[in-house]
């Protein structure tokens, strides 16, 4: 039979996008991907010339994070620059509390500031300063997701519950978590309709980023060690098993990386047996012999960023003992925290180039 060339060219276009499969969501339906898919949590920032540049231009944080040409360019620099297997769109865990009426100022080199709360009625849910605050973000995943190439993923996240109450009971970040963990244990009730009124925001966003495009989602927990295990559980667990079904029950099968940095190994077990995430991404802190053991979770993680700004030796010698220690599980690589600003860029090449194998 005589195939045309149009058929032909035809074939090859649809075969290709099946090879071009996303190597990120298949690892979430189980396969073990060598090379490891890769991304870098914190990827776009101030360790990139391109994205200074952009920041400058944008004048202030929230000025970028905003405009959804300039957030979606941010978005893709790393992935343009380092070909990474995923992109996570550039916004921040302070959309959700500025979108239930917060006033959160983002300053440099310090953080998110504002001035603290200890009232969940502080937080309200009108409709309009919700939608100014996330529609940027949703528009920002839909400009990436047409400039994505078929294979990268497209990760779209939040801040859970306990560690955004850290930053409104103190008003800042706080060393020990205190005015939190005081609010807590004096006030249980109002405590925790803040987690409440937080994580169905929380829920709400990201639902509102799976329908604009992205294929996976993370709840970033960055304060979540230092709680008695009682607190943990009330406190981290709880609140994101809620977040996680009130998300499914919206997008059934909805893709959830969970990152309770620094939580003990017990509360990692009970994290990834209780919550309901797919996906547990281990702090540096988490020895892989224990994960791929006790997980039963996909696991992302787990380089020590610092060793990523020794690089040499030492960054090609972490590198190999991750590979070697999650050879025979779904493995996601990535960090055990951001890449830092001081992060030299052949380092983060030297870092891709080796996942790889090269
Ligand atoms: O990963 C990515 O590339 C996506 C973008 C992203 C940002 N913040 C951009 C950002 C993500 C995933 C976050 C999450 C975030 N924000 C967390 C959780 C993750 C973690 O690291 O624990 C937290 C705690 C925040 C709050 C926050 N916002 C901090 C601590 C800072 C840094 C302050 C500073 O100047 O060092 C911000 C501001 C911020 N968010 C920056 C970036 C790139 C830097 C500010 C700038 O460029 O002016």
């Amino acid at each position: 039979m005589h195939i045309s060339q149009a058929q032909q060219h035809l074939h090859q276009i649809l075969y290709k996008d099946s090879l071009l499969k996303k190597k990120l969501i298949a690892v979430f339906e189980g396969s073990i991907e060598r090379p490891a898919p890769i991304w870098l949590m914190r990827q776009a920032g101030r360790y990139l010339p391109e994205y200074k540049v952009l920041r400058e231009k944008a004048g202030s944080f929230w000025g970028l994070c905003m405009d959804p040409t300039l957030a979606a360019e941010v978005t893709l620099q790393p992935v343009r620059r380092f070909d990474m297997d995923a992109a996570i769109v550039f916004s921040d865990i302070f959309v959700v509390p500025t979108a239930l009426g917060l006033d959160v100022r983002i300053e440099d080199g310090i953080g998110p500031r504002l001035d603290p709360i200890d009232d969940a009625n502080a937080l309200e849910t009108d409709e309009r300063r919700w939608a100014e605050w996330t529609k940027p973000v949703y528009e920002a995943l839909g400009i990436v997701r047409e400039n994505l190439s078929k294979a990268t993923a497209l990760i779209g996240f939040a801040g859970a519950p306990w560690t955004l109450a850290t930053y409104l009971a103190h008003g800042g970040a706080s060393p020990d978590q205190r005015a939190a963990k005081l609010w807590g244990h004096r006030d249980p009730a109002g405590f925790s309709r803040l987690l409440d009124a937080l994580g169905a925001g929380v829920a709400r966003h990201l639902v509102g980023q799976l329908k604009a495009g992205a294929d996976v989602v993370q709840i970033f927990e960055s304060w979540g060690g230092g709680l008695p295990p009682a607190q943990f559980r009330s406190w981290v667990v709880e609140p994101t098993a809620k977040i996680v079904e009130q998300v499914r029950r919206e997008v059934p099968g909805a893709r959830i990386i969970g990152f309770p940095r620094t939580a003990t190994l017990e509360g990692y077990a009970l994290y990834a047996q209780e919550t309901g995430v797919d996906a547990v991404s281990l702090d540096t802190s988490v020895p892989l012999a224990w994960a791929t053991q006790r997980l039963s979770a996909v696991l992302q993680g787990n380089l020590d960023p610092i060793a990523l700004i020794a690089g040499g030796s030492a960054l090609d010698g972490a590198i190999d003992s991750i590979l070697a220690e999650t050879a025979s599980v779904p493995f996601v690589f990535n960090l055990g925290h951001g890449i830092l600003p001081e992060t030299p860029i052949a380092h983060v090449e030297q870092l891709v180039r080796r996942v790889r194998g090269g």
